[in-house]
């Protein structure tokens, strides 16, 4: 049997019950594989990474050597949230390795987005298999990988490696105990293993993070702002209840005159993203309340040093792709 295929016996997991029997088997099945050996993993704080290691504290413990790489592009109060669930609740062995500097002096002055990706992707890389070769000892390496990744990887549309292709002498054993659930699966497989729900329900986040938000090239003083502003976003919209799939905030690199205390300002502009989509291929903006959309530009405005006007993107996809670069 190809173990890369979801057998069509196999129930939808939906309930607490179906996930336990999931998490029994895995745990099983880990540790078969796995015997006395150690499995490394990069852990970003996203949903299929943070399950996959959940799972995997739970079958061999400190074997798993989870290592979190803050690019310095996380959202306000990601990787903290990282090291307090892995570190402090489930006692992981965890490396957190504060990279801030590193990727941001190596993106002063590069505004082309693509290249500012490309920078972010081989640095993240690098800065992984750094720690894998002070690392004694590991034979596998821990990936969150999901079935959709496995089907659209063989329709050709993205590889699946979650770890966007490791140097080949990183010569590991993969061990991929989520590989033909789908998304809604992992949710409930987290849930059963005691991950917080912020955790389990986190949004889609690119791997670029906040690098592709604060567009052309990232000052750390723009990142903060937009840092900031994103947080009122996402703490307004989820009080609020909002059913939406991604929302966020972009801020370009140019600025806008306003009055600021009687006093001219010349600051920075917050855009207002936010979507619906079943497959991300399309996407639709919804008609927030204008009491929703009022209270985050107070906010903002009122909170957020270097903000002084904010918009709300109208754009669907297409044209407008979800994330600006
Ligand atoms: P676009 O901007 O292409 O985004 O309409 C579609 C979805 O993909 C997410 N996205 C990424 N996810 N790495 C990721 O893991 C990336 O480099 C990346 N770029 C975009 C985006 O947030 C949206 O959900």
């Amino acid at each position: 049997m190809n173990v890369d295929v979801r057998p069509e016996s196999m129930e939808r997991i939906t309930t607490p019950e179906l996930a336990q029997a999931f998490i029994e088997e895995q745990i099983a099945a880990i540790r078969e594989q796995v015997g006395d050996g150690k499995v490394l993993l990069a852990l970003s704080g996203g949903v299929d990474s943070s399950v996959c290691a959940a799972l995997l504290i739970k079958a061999i413990g400190k074997q798993l050597v989870c290592v979190h790489v803050n690019h310095g592009l996380m959202r306000k109060g990601e990787s903290e949230q990282v090291i307090e669930v892995f570190q402090n609740q489930l006692d992981a062995n965890l490396v957190y390795i504060d990279a801030t500097d590193r990727f941001l002096d190596l993106l002063a002055g590069v505004d082309e987005p693509e290249t500012k990706r490309h920078i972010i992707g081989e640095e993240f890389i690098k800065v992984f298999a750094e720690e894998a070769a002070k690392q004694n000892g590991i034979q596998f390496l821990g990936q969150g990988t999901i079935y959709p990744d496995i089907l659209e990887s063989k329709d050709g549309v993205k590889a699946h490696h979650n770890v966007g292709g490791l140097p080949e002498d990183l010569d590991f054993e993969l061990v991929e105990p989520v590989k033909l659930l789908f998304k809604d699966e992992v949710r409930v497989v987290g849930r059963e293993l005691g991950l917080p729900d912020s955790m389990v329900d986190r949004q889609p986040f690119p791997g670029p993070g906040l690098g592709v938000r604060c567009l052309g090239a990232i000052t750390r003083d723009r990142l903060n702002a937009l840092r900031e502003a994103d947080a009122i976003v996402r703490e307004e919209i989820e009080a609020a209840g909002v059913d939406a799939w991604q929302y966020f905030v972009a801020v370009p690199d140019f600025r806008a005159t306003g009055v600021r205390d009687g006093q001219r300002a010349y600051d920075w502009i917050a855009i207002i993203r936010c979507i619906n989509t079943v497959d991300v291929m399309t996407a639709t903006v919804p008609e927030l309340d204008w009491s929703l959309l009022k209270r985050m530009c107070d906010r903002i405005l009122a909170e957020v040093p270097g903000i002084c006007r904010v918009a709300y993107d109208l754009s669907p996809k297409p044209i407008g792709t979800v994330e600006f670069e």
